[in-house]
């Protein structure tokens, strides 16, 4: 009787990559930066090693590095001053504004480049959330943000966005989105909606960076509890109806089982966002030398793909794209 022997496929690297499953490229990543205004200003973030808050000037030249190693979009997140945050988070649609400057900037430098834009309210908003508060009893009110977003979208659309990335949580704001830019003509502007995003710790370090915590409260009338997927699926699928292009997870490792679950369910791109606290943790391990940064990065992303994830958004998209070159 013969003996039924996996490690044959295991023998050598030629043979290993010739079963390997799934694939990694520089082309699958997004890469998340993070803008403020002034001259020559890259300033690090405390919670995230090798991340940086980067000047319009400088944010170019770090969008022409990651563009270089084969990394083609990238996502603008404003770390906006706090004097002009506002309750009506008005800055959020203000054509002068960080954001839009920081958009057309790159769009003119590098018209090949994907640039995406973040919707919700939160890095404009005095009271740090992502939806209009109701000054007397604190609840985010759907509707009336669904108004606001719609001129953030247009006013990034006409900055020159590719992909409008909606990490509201509203009801009903891909459909609303959608119809605000086809009415004006931006029907090739893209929807990645962050269908699944949830309630979650891993969070921390993107709101340090960007000074975005919320005043009060927590996020948990609008981002999903950690506990649910089927509620995923509810909102994959409004979000397929409501015309979204790609949906997204967000966080990504906790929730892998999230992401093979739309993939299996869904016909649309699924892309998985790797986030801020998911990066603080291999880089503080790796930095007192507890594991290996560059094998756990490559191991993690690779584990997004086998999920199922088309797209990846991740910190790490520059250093893998640099290690994938190797
Ligand atoms: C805000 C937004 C958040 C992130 C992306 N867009 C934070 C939040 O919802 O509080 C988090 C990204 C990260 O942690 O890397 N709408």
């Amino acid at each position: 009787m013969f003996m039924n022997r996996p490690r044959r496929n295991r023998r050598n690297e030629v043979i290993r990559s010739m079963v390997r499953e799934s694939q990694l490229l520089p082309a699958h990543l997004i890469a998340p930066l993070f803008v403020i205004e002034g001259k020559g200003q890259k300033v690090a973030i405390n919670s995230m090693p090798g991340q940086f808050r980067f000047s319009i000037d400088e944010l170019v030249k770090e969008a022409k590095a990651l563009f270089d190693l084969g990394v083609k979009t990238v996502a603008l997140f404003p770390a906006i001053e706090e004097k002009l945050k506002t309750p009506d988070a008005r800055e959020a649609f203000n054509p002068e504004g960080l954001n839009a400057r920081s958009i057309r900037a790159i769009k003119e430098a590098l018209p090949e480049m994907m640039v995406m834009g973040d919707i919700a309210l939160d890095p404009y908003s005095s009271d740090g959330h992502d939806g209009l508060v109701d000054s007397k009893t604190g609840e985010i009110l759907n509707d009336p943000t669904l108004e606001v977003l719609a001129k953030q979208a247009l006013c990034e659309a006409r900055a020159g966005v590719d992909i409008i990335g909606p990490s509201d949580m509203m009801d009903g704001r891909v459909a609303y989105l959608r119809n605000a830019l086809d009415k004006e003509g931006f029907h090739n502007v893209l929807i990645m909606s962050y269908c699944a995003k949830y309630a979650s710790g891993f969070y921390g370090p993107f709101r340090e960076a960007l000074d975005s915590a919320p005043k009060k409260g927590d996020k948990k009338t609008y981002q999903m509890d950690p506990a649910n997927s089927r509620e995923a699926l509810r909102e994959a699928m409004l979000d397929e109806e409501e015309g979204a292009d790609i949906l997204m997870v967000k966080p990504g490792l906790p929730y892998l089982d999230v992401i093979y679950r739309l993939k299996e369910n869904f016909t649309l791109p699924i892309a998985a966002y790797n986030v801020s606290g998911e990066y603080a943790m291999v880089k503080a391990a790796a930095q007192n030398g507890w594991i290996d940064n560059d094998k756990v990065i490559l191991e993690t992303l690779i584990s997004f793909r086998r999920a199922g994830a088309d797209i990846i958004l991740t910190y790490f998209a520059k250093e893998a794209a640099t290690l994938l070159r190797k």
